[in-house]
């Protein structure tokens, strides 16, 4: 009886990954074009183009799937991925995942407030913190698909924080309960320099 059960979980969770994981050997080869911009180990140089290395490989492989379906946006990308099948998306996704991220350095001059809003939100706008889904370190929870921050340029994510507040023509790629979406919209153009500054300097 043990043992059975024992079995039955086993096969349910070799199942599960076999199923969920990409192939990161075959996924160096198929991002050997996407070095240009996002860095040959997925670290890239320039500030707008994000770091893909150490990101968990739940949240890639989604981005990837949206960004493929028009639901992202990414001019730079346009015709990149339509001739990549889901099988190539999760190899490219399970390859960063298993590279390992750089980190930069915060401003000093508003990092104080941007740590203060990381960790402890803001009561008064009904912000939540942001290590709740984001982890204290910044490295996210790769399980649920909350994403790896810490590292991240900070050119980058106030981008997609500016993107997640607009009316119109942002990023609304986070699900049907907005969460990004909405807690963007109670962020100033100062906060979010502050979090962004603070956020590229977290590990
Ligand atoms: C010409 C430059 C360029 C190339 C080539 C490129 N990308 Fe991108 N990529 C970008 C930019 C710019 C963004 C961020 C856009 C934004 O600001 O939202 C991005 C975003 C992403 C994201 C989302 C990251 C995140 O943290 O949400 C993933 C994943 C990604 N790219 C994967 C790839 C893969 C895989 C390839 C190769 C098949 C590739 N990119 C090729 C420029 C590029
Ligand atoms: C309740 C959970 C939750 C909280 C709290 C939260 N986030 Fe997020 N965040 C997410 C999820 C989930 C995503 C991925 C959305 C998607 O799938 O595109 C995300 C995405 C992001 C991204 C885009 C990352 C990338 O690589 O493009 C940034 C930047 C970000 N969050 C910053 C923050 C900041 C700053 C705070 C605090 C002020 C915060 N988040 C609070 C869940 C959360």
């Amino acid at each position: 009886m043990n043992k059975l059960i024992v079995s039955l979980l086993l096969t349910v969770g070799i199942s599960g990954i076999a199923h969920a994981a990409g192939d990161a050997t075959a996924g160096q080869a198929k991002a050997a074009v996407c070095g240009a911009c996002h860095g040959p180990d997925g670290n890239s140089m320039a500030p707008n183009f994000p770091k893909l290395a150490g990101q968990g490989e739940r949240y890639l492989n989604k981005q990837l799937v949206d960004i493929k379906s028009g639901k992202r946006t990414v001019l730079e990308m346009t015709g990149l991925l339509t001739n990549l099948s889901d099988q190539d998306l999760a190899d490219i996704a399970a390859y960063y995942s298993t590279q390992k991220g750089s980190v930069g350095a915060a401003d000093p001059k508003i990092v104080a407030r941007g740590e203060a809003l990381f960790r402890g939100g803001d009561l008064a706008k009904g912000l939540p913190s942001c290590t709740g889904c984001h982890a204290p370190d910044g490295k996210g929870n790769a399980a649920a698909g909350f994403p790896h921050l810490g590292g991240q340029h900070a050119q980058y994510i106030a981008k997609q924080l500016t993107d997640f507040r607009k009316e119109e023509g942002g990023r609304t790629n986070d699900g049907d309960t907005k969460t990004m979406q909405t807690i963007a919209k109670r962020l100033s153009d100062e906060d979010i320099a502050a979090v962004s500054s603070y956020i590229q300097g977290l590990h």
